[in-house]
């Protein structure tokens, strides 16, 4: 993937600097006003244009569909492309097939003649999985688990699976937690850059929901999960997912007294200072 040519173009998109203004097509308000979902308008704008650069003998990489807006805007006349999905139907109480009904809907009205293939189950488990992508990975876009752990490990276990050269979009990463994640692991992995942050002003900014952030890695050698890593990633993938099952089980059952232990446990690492224009 031309990382170099995204980033060029990405200001074309939009009539001035893309951190302050919409997108020149009025097209993504309409995806964005039709499929329910988190992503913004100029996220979608982003994350098409990411989709149309990269080459179709590379695949692009979702985690974290939900009812599939993100993946509505990416596909648009990107049919000769190949886009992997990975979602498990598990935050916001999803009823999985429920949800995973509308996704397909949404992906049939907007997706008509894209190759996008589901992945169901923990992303963490099916990346790691030998094979699962058919191609190297030129454009990956997580926008899945927001904890610590899970950003740093949303870097560390695509790593193998990616270009010699792709972008990562990395959606919420306004959010302290997800800088954090980001400083820690590109403090311990050679070839990754932050390349573009287009941040949120508020919490849930309409322009940039909660930020965007857009990453550049370059190989520098063969990467192997291993070590730390791989222990970090089993770890994720044996006990905190169990953990995240009863949690969304308790905050479907319970949602007063999970809403506010949340607000408690992860209230700075999400906060968003209001910036002055
Ligand atoms: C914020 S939503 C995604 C929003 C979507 N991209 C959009 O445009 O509306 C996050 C999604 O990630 C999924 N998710 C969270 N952890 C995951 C994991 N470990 N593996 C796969 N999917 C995961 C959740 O089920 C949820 O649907």
């Amino acid at each position: 993937m031309d990382t170099s040519a995204f980033f060029d173009r990405a200001p074309t998109l939009f009539p001035g600097d893309p951190q302050d203004t919409d997108p020149i097509d009025p097209y993504w308000d309409q995806v964005k006003a039709d499929v329910t979902g988190f992503t913004s308008s100029n996220e979608l704008a982003m994350l098409n244009l990411a989709a149309e650069i990269m080459p179709a003998d590379e695949a692009y990489l979702e985690v974290g569909t939900f009812k599939g807006r993100s993946m509505c805007g990416t596909v648009r006349d990107n049919s000769d492309k190949v886009f992997y999905a990975m979602e498990n139907f598990l935050e916001f109480g999803m009823a999985g097939q429920e949800a995973r009904a509308e996704l397909m809907d949404n992906l049939a009205k907007y997706g008509k003649g894209a190759d996008v293939r589901l992945l169901e189950g923990d992303c963490f488990a099916l990346m790691a999985q030998k094979g699962i992508i058919d191609r190297p990975v030129g454009v990956y876009f997580y926008d899945g688990e927001h904890t610590l752990l899970a950003h740093y490990l949303a870097l560390a276990v695509v790593e193998p699976l990616l270009a010699d050269e792709a972008l990562v979009l990395v959606d919420d990463a306004t959010w302290p937690v997800v800088q954090r994640a980001h400083r820690l692991f590109l403090e311990r992995h050679p070839g990754w850059t932050i390349d573009a942050t287009w941040d949120a002003k508020s919490d849930d900014d309409p322009r940039w929901a909660n930020g965007l952030h857009a990453l550049t890695f370059r190989r520098t050698g063969p990467t192997v999960l291993k070590g730390r890593d791989e222990w970090l990633r089993r770890y994720q993938v044996h006990l905190q997912n169990r953990l995240n099952r009863v949690a969304w089980k308790a905050a479907t059952k319970f949602p007063g007294v999970m809403k506010f232990g949340a607000r408690i446990i992860m209230g700075r690492s999400r906060a968003i200072e209001q910036k002055q224009d």
